[in-house]
């Protein structure tokens, strides 16, 4: 009875405990949750361990009770005792005998069968039967690997570690693209952003000089195409005009569509880096083209 009602504290105290610090949030939630689990697993061993000792040390105890603590000038009371004791064991064995033999307990009483026969110096050894958990936990690990083994080896019906690795980095190397995919496709000549970020300037620069500096001259000044630092554009000079131009080309004056040779982020990137070439000064200037924005 105490024993259950100790149990029920405990299971009454794990849950009170697991609201208080149970967070709305779901990832910590689980990391909680995981918690709980291993301490109530904890609590729940150190139980059954000390309800196990307990056990253990009443068995002796009852076995080693000895009349001799009893005085002998008093036989009415030895007899009692020898009553109650008897009584008291019938009692024990009747409650006890299934647990006892969970836990492989045998009474003092059948000790000499259990004598092996080698004596050294009058220490014998005890043939103690294997409790019965431990045979089970024994032949429930056998069970585990004979599974495990089939699992993971023979039938190969559960990834491996490195396996099981490859197949999640495939799956986020897929993710990242959708990802990626959608993040690019979020960028067109509509929404394309001002950006004077210097790293962004920086990426359209190497955008701009590797594609760009044999019409457009590295300083912008123009060669075959037009000046990109004046203020005269011939389809606008918006950060949208200009990503519309880089993006669909005007083919039929020389000036190619570059949709299939830069990424969305290129293209974004050096229309910003053009922008910002608005008002420098270059070596060469080509004479105002388009109108004056
Ligand atoms: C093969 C030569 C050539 C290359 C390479 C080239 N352009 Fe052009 N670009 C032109 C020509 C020609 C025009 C003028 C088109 C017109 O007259 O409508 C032009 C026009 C432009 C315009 C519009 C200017 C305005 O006044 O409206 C922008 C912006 C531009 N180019 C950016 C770029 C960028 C960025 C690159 C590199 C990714 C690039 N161009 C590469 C030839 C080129």
């Amino acid at each position: 009875m105490k024993r259950l009602i100790f149990i029920f504290t405990l299971l009454f105290a794990s849950n009170s405990v697991w609201a208080v610090i149970t967070p709305a949030d779901a990832t910590t939630n689980n990391i909680y949750t995981e918690m709980l689990i291993v301490l109530f697993l904890v609590a729940l061993l150190l139980l059954i361990v000390s309800v196990v000792l307990l056990k253990t040390v009443r068995v002796m105890a009852n076995e080693i009770k000895v009349p001799g603590i009893i005085p002998a000038a008093e036989p009415t009371k030895m007899l009692e005792y020898e009553e109650w004791q008897a009584a008291e064991k019938s009692k024990i064995s009747s409650k006890q005998s299934v647990w006892n033999k969970l836990l492989g307990l045998r009474p003092i009483s059948e000790e000499k069968d259990m004598m092996l026969e080698h004596d050294f110096d009058g220490i014998t050894e005890l043939d103690n039967p294997t409790p019965v958990w431990f045979n089970a936990m024994f032949y429930a690990s056998i069970l585990f690997a004979v599974i495990y083994l089939l699992n993971y080896h023979v039938l190969e019906w559960s990834p491996l570690q490195d396996e099981e690795y490859a197949i999640e980095m495939k799956a986020a190397v897929a993710s990242k693209a959708v990802f990626l995919a959608k993040a690019g496709n979020l960028i067109d000549e509509t929404t394309v952003k001002v950006d004077d970020d210097a790293i962004v300037l920086a990426a359209g620069k190497t955008v701009f000089m590797q594609n760009c500096v044999a019409c457009h001259a590295p300083d912008g000044g123009g060669i075959i195409g037009p000046n990109l630092t004046d203020e005269y554009w011939i389809h606008g000079g918006t950060v949208n005009n200009i990503f519309k131009t880089i993006k669909y080309g005007i083919p039929e004056k020389g000036m190619i569509s570059w949709e299939k040779t830069l990424k969305v982020k290129q293209m974004s990137d050096v229309s910003n880096f053009i922008l910002s070439l608005k008002g420098t000064k270059p070596a060469n200037p080509k004479e105002p083209q388009g109108t004056k924005m």
